[in-house]
């Protein structure tokens, strides 16, 4: 329940000044260095109570479009509804009163699509403003690629932001606050590792409060000891690491165990959300030169199509879309489907559908750009074949020591005789699979060692075995 501390102050909603406490032990911002940072304003609040105290959360300008801050400044926390764009206003410069920001309108607002509230996974989404700030200064989102160099444990990161500065009462700072931080280690963000830092010993969060693939942990300590924190109103500012034109977005002020307790404040990873940031345009578009190189394919045969996945070498360039071709060399017919790439370097998928079952079909790919379009790739033949699809698994847990259960939708025999349908489930370390026959949509399997496993729903016919995706489940012990 840690996570969820500090999120709905004003009911519902994240804090807004004068409900909720703000950065702890920071220094004061030097403002042409964050140049990007920007305030949220509850819009219908201005008028009343003015722009100091309608400021609720931070945000970063990542493109002259585009604002990236955490999804729970935007979902409504008990109701899961989002908020309208018109009842949040951009506020550019680092002073909220004395002068005001320049307000800007929202256009429309994209949380992620893998946000979770009750556990704030992916904390991350995207403002489009209504105008484009052709004069703005913006910080780049970190790639997968720099990421681990840039947010290595120990690597030193900044956040900024107008929240708290006390952890006793209520104090608002008027210019946004800096608070010099180190990232943590993974350990400590799901692991409940302890850490040392500056002599102060901080406590872990364990994996059923926070998840090191999708969040960070960082804190700071002050010459003098004192724990440096984000804090209430905050949220949604970045964590910064780098300098200069080196610097990127690493994290997004995410949640914590009350401000500058002996916990870390946990950030949204940013690197595990490039894929939506492309996805919502969030990205600074990309210098596109001619591709020279070829993608790959490779294809998994299903009745009636084939699933191709797309990969293409990570120095070979910028592509915005892959084709996918399939000929029947006989006729020489062709069907095909298009992919986007994903900037997270994972591999793109599409599926080529009313193909025959039995036939070679030749396969191949390329990628494109506004250059124009790679070469060939090397062909590849895969032949449709009406293999059972497996059913997916819906939910699986741990309900008591050494088993599991799972709900399953149906296999679809596609026409064939099934010869099994089951459920698989070997330990994610290595190990021996447990099987068990699915007899209807609530499947159980016991005698499972008490360590995380990986489970499939595996259907078999005469033509061969298919296997749904794992989804992975924590034993009981
Ligand atoms: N959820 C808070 C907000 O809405 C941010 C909390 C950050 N807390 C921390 N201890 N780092 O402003």
């Amino acid at each position: 329940m840690l996570a969820l501390l500090l999120l709905p102050l004003s009911p519902g909603w994240a804090s807004a000044p004068g409900v909720a406490p703000r950065i702890v032990n920071g220094d004061i911002g030097a403002a042409s260095e964050y140049p990007w940072l920007v305030s949220l304003i509850v819009a219908d609040r201005i008028a009343r109570d003015g722009v100091f105290q309608s400021q609720y959360c931070g945000g970063v300008l990542t493109t002259p479009t585009t604002v990236v801050t955490a999804a729970h400044c935007v979902v409504n926390q008990d109701s899961g509804v989002l908020r309208e764009p018109s009842g949040i206003l951009v506020g550019l410069g680092p002073s909220l009163r004395n002068p005001t920001p320049r307000l800007v309108r929202v256009a429309q607002i994209t949380p992620s699509p893998d946000y979770v509230i009750k556990t704030a996974g992916n904390d991350i989404a995207v403002l489009t403003l209504a105008e484009s700030l052709d004069d703005a200064v913006t910080l780049t989102p970190v790639t997968p690629q720099e990421a681990p160099t840039l947010t290595a444990l120990g690597s030193p990161v900044r956040t900024a932001g107008w929240g708290n500065t006390s952890t006793s009462s209520k104090s608002y700072p008027e210019t946004f606050r800096v608070g010099r931080l180190v990232v943590f280690p993974d350990g400590t963000c799901g692991r409940g590792e302890s850490y040392v830092l500056g002599g102060v010993t901080f406590r872990g969060f364990g994996s059923r409060e926070a998840d090191p693939a999708v969040m960070l942990c960082a804190a700071g300590v002050t010459a003098t000891g004192q724990v440096i924190d984000s804090c209430q109103g905050d949220s949604g500012g970045p964590l910064i690491a780098g300098e200069g034109d080196a610097a990127r977005l690493v994290g997004i002020v995410s949640w914590g165990e009350d401000c500058a307790s002996r916990y870390p404040g946990v950030y949204t990873r940013v690197a595990a959300e490039i894929d939506f940031l492309a996805s919502a345009k969030a990205l600074p578009v990309a210098e596109q030169t001619t591709l020279t190189v070829a993608p790959t394919v490779t294809v998994a045969p299903r009745s009636g199509r084939l699933v191709a996945t797309i990969t293409l070498a990570p120095d070979a360039g910028i592509a915005t879309a892959f084709a996918v071709n399939a000929v029947d060399p006989a006729t020489g017919q062709v069907a095909n489907c298009f992919a986007t790439p994903r900037p997270s370097g994972l591999p793109a998928q599409c599926t080529i559908e009313g193909l025959a079952n039995g036939t070679a079909y030749q396969v191949t790919a390329i990628a494109g750009n506004d250059e124009g379009n790679s070469p060939v790739s090397v062909p590849v033949t895969a032949t449709p074949l009406p293999l059972a699809d497996p059913g997916t698994i819906r939910t699986l847990r741990s309900p008591a020591p050494g088993k599991v259960v799972a709900r399953v939708t149906p296999t679809l025999a596609n026409g064939t005789e099934l010869t099994a349908d089951q459920l698989v489930c070997r330990p994610a370390k290595g190990g021996r699979e447990q099987v068990v026959e699915i007899t209807g949509p609530r499947v159980t399997l016991t005698g499972l060692r008490p360590v995380r496993h990986l489970c499939v729903v595996r259907a078999v016919n005469a033509y061969g075995a298919l296997d749904s995706s794992p989804r992975r489940v924590s034993v009981r012990g």
